[in-house]
């Protein structure tokens, strides 16, 4: 049993909690950073610790877990209700838990030195919040370098009246994998860099996993034919771009980073870390197909996955090269886009670049986070970035705590193409505290690519 805030304790399931007044969600000291009504649909706990990481085909390595699970415990929601998180740090430095993707507020977005403190070594913080909107998330650490272990695991928050009709669902998590502690990496595009399609400042990783398992030790995925089979594609990486196929089969696109659109079939897509589509995939041609990701800006083996009917035995059949490939431009929000009409009230041009020659850094308008200014925004103002990228690789762009319009869609990671690519997005300012904006390859972040939105 676990001690927490307002000294009660707490069952697995809702309803379990005990009589006494609660202090509301916060550290177990009762020093808590905000206390909203109401008691949790559903309740969880995450527990970090080191641990064994079994990926498959006789491969383990020691990283850290949670639940001693790799990936973390999928947690599932409805959209609406009110979730509790407890959260207990068995590691030896300090961590935190974000929940990507979902705006919540701001003292539950998990973010250290900008929404809480971390969490101490053996000590408990206490996440809750309301869901507000449905989705395919994932949570992960937010301290340093730790996302890079095993501290990820995919949050699903169901819709209470999909827009797509679907017979059964899975969720595949891609990631990028290293036997060691992860270690800095050059940044500023690297001394000298290779000028070629690879980024110096990604590691050399040992491999790429789906669902935690190696290409030689693939996830089956059981469909019978005439099902419609709803994939949950989330980039868990920390450095990889992936691009995703299935042998056999055509991919009809539902959502964007957890937020629909009209469907768009395609038999490829490509993302970035911290981005999630949806794919239904029509079973109409039993057999066992191959599932592939292939690292875009690597040379790992594809990490791979087996699409397989009831009926069907023998070898994994791959996809095929050529294809109709998702653009940014294919998606088309279901939602009424109107907020994000009309002219901002405010617009940030910022450039992303690469300090090559000297201290290393990933800047944000020639500045390095933490050394950054912060980026004012009031309450209510539609606001526009415009981002140019003057460095040789691509940057996935994360903003916290809200989702932007890019294009026709809603999402809240965007890719920014390398060499002068462009991107503009906008949100409204409806959901005031300090949010952080970066790039969601980690050794970027780490290298400084990130500012704070801060509402004045
Ligand atoms: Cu998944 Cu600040 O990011
Ligand atoms: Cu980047």
């Amino acid at each position: 049993m676990l001690r927490i805030a307002g000294g009660g304790v707490v069952g697995t399931l809702a309803g379990c909690t005990s009589l006494q007044p609660r202090a509301g969600p916060g550290y177990d000291d009762g020093s808590a950073p905000n206390a909203p009504p109401g008691r949790p649909d559903r309740e969880y706990r995450l527990r970090t610790t080191p641990g064994t990481a079994d990926v498959g085909g006789g491969g383990a390595y020691r990283t850290w877990l949670y639940n001693d699970q790799f990936p973390g415990p999928e947690l599932r929601a409805l959209e609406g209700e009110r979730l509790r998180v407890t959260v207990t740090n068995g590691l030896s430095e300090g961590t935190t838990v974000h929940w990507h993707g979902i705006p919540l507020p701001n003292p539950m977005d998990g973010v250290p030195d900008v929404t809480q403190p971390a969490i101490e070594p053996d000590r408990s913080f206490e996440y809750e919040y309301q869901v507000p909107v449905s989705g395919t998330y994932f949570y992960h650490s937010h301290v340093g370098l730790q996302p890079d272990r095993g501290l990820y695991g995919p949050l699903i928050v169901e819709e209470r009246e999909p827009h797509v009709d679907y017979d059964r669902e899975y969720t595949l998590m891609l990631d990028d994998y290293l036997p060691d502690a992860p270690r800095p990496t050059p940044g500023g595009g690297g001394m000298g860099g290779h000028g070629g399609m690879n980024d110096p400042d990604r590691p050399e990783y040992t491999g790429l996993l789906l669902n935690g398992r190696r290409p030689s030790a693939p996830p089956i995925f059981d469909v019978r034919e005439s099902e419609r089979v709803r994939l949950r594609f989330v980039n868990a990486s920390s450095a990889t771009t992936f691009g995703v196929r299935i042998g056999g089969h055509p991919l009809s696109i539902t959502h964007a980073d957890g937020q629909p659109v009209e469907p768009v079939t395609v038999d490829a897509f490509e993302f970035g870390s911290g981005e999630r589509y949806d794919a239904i995939v029509t079973a109409d041609d039993p057999g066992t197909w191959e599932i592939q990701a292939v690292a875009i800006d690597g040379t790992e083996r594809p990490a791979r996955g087996i699409l397989r009917y009831d009926t069907a035995d023998g070898p994994p059949v791959p996809p095929e090269r050529p294809g109709t490939v998702l653009g940014y431009e294919d998606l088309r929000s279901t939602r009424s886009l109107d907020r994000f009409s009309g002219s901002p009230d405010r617009t940030f041009d910022l450039s992303l670049s690469g300090n090559m020659m000297g201290s290393g850094a990933w800047l944000i308008d020639g500045q390095a986070y933490p050394r950054a200014d912060p980026l004012p925004i009031s309450e209510g103002e539609h606001v526009r970035v415009r981002l140019t990228n003057r460095s040789p690789m691509l940057h996935p762009m994360h903003l916290h705590g809200h989702f932007f319009r890019v294009g026709d869609a809603l999402k809240d990671t965007v890719v920014v193409p390398a060499r002068m690519g462009t991107v503009t997005f906008d949100f409204v300012a409806d959901n005031p505290g300090d949010w952080l904006f970066h790039c969601h390859n980690l050794y970027h972040l780490e290298a400084g690519m990130a500012r704070v939105f801060e509402y004045r």
